[in-house]
């Protein structure tokens, strides 16, 4: 008999498992406590946007494998429960909330039938599967709990969920392995590597990846800083040494810094968890990273307000970008949406387009002005910011953008437009971590 699941918390992670889930046969409800959201869901309509999943949800929901419900109890029938709720930073400090993993885990006990397994997928600090599993060994003790972190990329989440790079699983017996074997069968077929963990393991697997990518970009925008202090480029440095494999290219791309619902509350959830451990030591460096992230946002403002002027008033700035990344709507602690607020807050006036993230951008930020073509962003600007690097921006006419501006002035936030072409279109171009 075919396994059934259920997903709980239907945001990027959940919405995202649940539909691969089925496309792989299996039977799947959703649950999520957000009734909009699962009202949206059930018509196969995407409450955010995701390349790929909204084609993948639509044809899913099709089969009758997939359904989405607010009832926890709906997902009684279901062999599997996978935890995919958000886990924020705290109001009060670095630590992560972990209010809704553990409600969700209160909330579907009662419903657990015999031999089911819960998998937390949810990002959590060390220690918390143990202290679930020991709640459930209470309130449950016919079920299991298993912990299977996710390192899905927003923007690629179907590719990366159908074919990881790796698969991994903390379970404390053979049984919840091979129950989680089953599931993923179709990906382990693909010669997916397969990691067998303890609990704190798979856990710590999860936020040392994140802590590992931050460092990497984190490095890369240090160096930008010493580009720039001593004449050099950080793009050709960037390129050089990530010819030797041991450190590879990848990540390496000087910017604005990283942001997101991941890298940036990861590192402070896991210096925090440190603490708690006594261990805080071993993690001091990651005050470092997140230090050198926030300030590679404030070189930007550094240089607006070097080439403009200290008192921003009487400019106008359109920023390109909101998104913390392209191809997503997340804002998120979005370096370009932080950049363009600080602006504002200033002075400035700033103007943002963003071909997907304005709806989210205006929620969280609505005194901002948002306009939906590019040309109309930068009419009469003093300077453009270039800071989510949309497939978009890259294809602008320097030349038509150039006659609509007060000023041809452009900080390339992201490393990524070409330099000359700008140039030779009249254009004064900063480039962060380049000097020429
Ligand atoms: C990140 C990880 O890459 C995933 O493996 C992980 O599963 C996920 O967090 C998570 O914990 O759920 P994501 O937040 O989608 O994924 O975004 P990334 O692609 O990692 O980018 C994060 C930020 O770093 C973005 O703001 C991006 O612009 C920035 N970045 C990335 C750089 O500034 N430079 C780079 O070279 C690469």
């Amino acid at each position: 008999m075919a396994l059934k699941l259920s997903v709980i918390g239907c945001g990027y992670l959940g919405a995202t498992h649940a539909a691969c889930m089925s496309s792989l046969g299996f039977e799947v409800i959703g649950i999520d406590t957000d009734a909009n959201k699962v009202a949206m869901l059930n018509r196969g309509e995407l409450p955010f946007y995701e390349p790929g999943l909204d084609s993948l949800l639509a044809s899913e929901m099709t089969t009758g494998r997939l359904s989405f419900s607010t009832e926890f109890s709906d997902a009684a029938d279901a062999d599997v429960h996978f935890i995919c709720v958000g886990t924020p930073q705290s109001k009060d400090g670095l630590a992560a909330d972990l209010t809704y993993v553990k409600s969700s885990v209160t909330a579907i006990a009662p419903h657990l039938k015999a031999g089911a397994l819960v998998v937390g997928k949810s990002t959590v600090p060390v220690g918390t599967a143990h202290m679930l599993r020991e709640q459930l060994a209470q309130s449950a003790p016919q079920a299991d709990l298993a912990w299977n972190p996710e390192f899905l990329r927003e923007g690629f989440a179907v590719e990366d969920t159908l074919r990881p790079n790796r698969l991994v699983v903390g379970v404390v017996n053979d049984r919840a392995e091979a129950i989680l074997k089953d599931v993923y069968k179709p990906i382990i077929d693909l010669g997916t590597p397969w990691i067998r963990a303890d609990l704190p393991t798979a856990e710590l697997v999860k936020v040392a990846a994140n802590s590992f990518l931050a460092t990497k970009i984190s490095f890369i925008n240090a160096m930008a800083e010493i580009c720039e202090a001593a004449g050099g480029d950080v793009t050709v440095l960037a390129k050089a040494i990530g010819y030797d494999p041991r450190i590879g290219s990848r990540f390496l791309q000087a910017g604005i810094g990283f942001g997101g619902g991941c890298l940036p509350k990861d590192i402070r959830a896991f210096m925090a968890r440190a603490q708690e451990l006594g261990a805080n030591q071993a993690l001091e460096f990651l005050r470092e990273i997140d230090a050198i992230n926030l300030r590679a946002r404030q070189r930007v403002i550094d240089v607006v307000r070097a080439d403009l002027s200290e008192d921003l008033t009487q400019y106008k700035i359109a920023v390109l970008g909101a998104t913390f990344k392209p191809d997503s709507d997340d804002v998120r602690d979005s370096p370009a949406l932080d950049i363009a607020v600080q602006l504002n807050a200033a002075g400035a006036k700033v103007v943002v387009h963003d071909p997907k993230g304005i709806e989210p951008a205006r929620k969280r930020f609505p005194d901002l002005d948002y306009r939906e073509s590019v040309l109309d962003a930068v009419k009469d600007v003093d300077v453009i910011l270039h800071l989510t690097e949309w497939k978009e921006y890259r294809e602008l006419d320097p030349y038509a953008i150039g006659t609509l501006v007060k000023s041809k002035f452009l900080i390339d936030g992201r490393n990524m437009l070409d330099r000359e072409k700008w140039r030779q279109a009249g254009w004064r171009v900063h480039a962060l971590g380049r000097t020429d």
